[in-house]
């Protein structure tokens, strides 16, 4: 397949990348990120070389560079996985969430439709269907209930997305994938974050009482379930993607803790998110029954592996916590 990936600077895109070229699930692979703080190219630089691989830095919502790309290239499928992904950025500043998630979206979509692609596989997130209360796990066909500015783009990019199948029969699939971690996860998420504060001996902000739960994912696990929908989905359909995993937060932060042989103490309780989502879960049943996926790699052995990689690349973490990210942890941390 020759495929268009966007956002694959990024750390779930970079996974997918790496995978793709190393299993042979493209026989061309063009990567289109505009390098937001977010993307960094050390995320695939292992993959630079490769003859099938283009990088191209630029902008999703740059329609008449999409235009010559999808003309020059000719692919058989979208991945698209550009946005911007982090909910407390999205509470300091909605407007890039509007403009990359929404407005880029629909660009792309244009993009696809005008060339006809045979297949466009949006990447989105169990965040969509907000908070479940419990015992409840959300299938595809649970209403959207979004919280954040994040979820609340992104629920709109799936909207437009299935309006392009419903009514132009663009070949949309799109997925909602839970909690994602691994190796290359931006350090502002929760298990990148804490694995990095507790390295450097600093104190682990708990939002509220740090009884959240998630469902995690190992990104691997998330992009071969990418794959799987690419080969085997029905266009115009959803398809949940869980690791099976609910854990709360302070569980996730405990494990870490314990396994850098750091205190708990560490562990600092500051003010909640607001608008904060009290539990993600998802049934997988769908795409399992459609595809034969299964997540592989179970959370302890996920988390272990992710933990020694941050303690081995401890310079990659260096280099994307100078910068922006001081401003941003000053913003989002010094008031809680
Ligand atoms: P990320 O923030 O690590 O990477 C996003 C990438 O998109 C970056 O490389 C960035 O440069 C690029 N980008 C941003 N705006 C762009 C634009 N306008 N044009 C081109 N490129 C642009 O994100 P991630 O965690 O890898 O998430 C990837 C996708 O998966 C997102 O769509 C996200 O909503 C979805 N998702 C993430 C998770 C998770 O736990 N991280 C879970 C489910 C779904
Ligand atoms: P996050 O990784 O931001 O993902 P999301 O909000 O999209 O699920 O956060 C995961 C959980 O961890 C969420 O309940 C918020 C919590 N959290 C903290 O308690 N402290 C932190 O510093 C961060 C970043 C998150």
């Amino acid at each position: 397949m020759r495929l268009l990936v966007t956002g694959g600077a990024g750390f779930i895109g970079s996974a997918f990348i790496r995978l793709a070229l190393r299993e042979d699930w493209a026989s061309r692979l063009v990567n289109l990120d505009k390098l937001t703080y977010a993307g960094n190219l050390e995320n695939i630089a292992s993959v630079e070389a490769d003859p099938r691989y283009r990088f191209v830095h630029g902008d999703i919502l740059d329609a008449p560079l999409l235009g010559s790309l999808f003309g020059e290239e000719k692919f058989d499928a979208v991945v698209h996985f550009a946005a911007e992904s982090h909910v407390d950025r999205s509470i300091l500043g909605p407007a890039a969430f509007v403009e990359t998630n929404v407005r880029g979206t629909f660009q792309l979509l244009e993009a696809a439709r005008a060339a006809r692609t045979a297949r466009f596989l949006l990447v989105s997130t169990d965040e969509v269907y907000g908070s479940i209360p419990e015992p409840h796990d959300a299938d595809e066909t649970d209403p959207l209930n979004p919280s954040s500015p994040y979820s609340a783009s992104k629920a709109g990019a799936d909207l437009l997305a299935l309006s392009y199948f419903t009514t132009f029969g663009t070949p949309v699939l799109v997925t909602r994938a839970s909690n994602n971690y691994g190796p290359f996860q931006f350090p502002e998420k929760l298990i990148p974050l804490m694995i990095s504060n507790a390295l450097e001996d600093r104190p682990l902000p708990i939002y509220g009482d740090g009884l959240q739960v998630r469902d995690w994912l190992h990104a691997d696990d998330h992009c071969r379930a990418l794959n799987a929908v690419l080969l085997h989905g029905s266009p115009g359909e959803i398809y949940n993607v869980g690791g099976s995993r609910a854990l709360p937060n302070r569980e996730v932060v405990e494990l870490i803790l314990d396994t850098l042989g750091k205190p708990r103490s560490l562990m600092t309780p500051v003010t909640d998110r607001p608008g904060h989502d009290r539990r993600y879960a998802i049934t997988t049943e769908k795409l399992q029954k459609s595809t034969g996926w299964q997540a592989q790699i179970p959370f302890e052995q996920g988390l272990r592996d992710t933990i020694n990689w941050y303690r081995a690349n401890t310079e990659w973490t260096a280099r994307v916590k100078s910068g922006e990210y001081r401003s941003y942890y000053e913003r989002n941390y010094s008031e809680r």
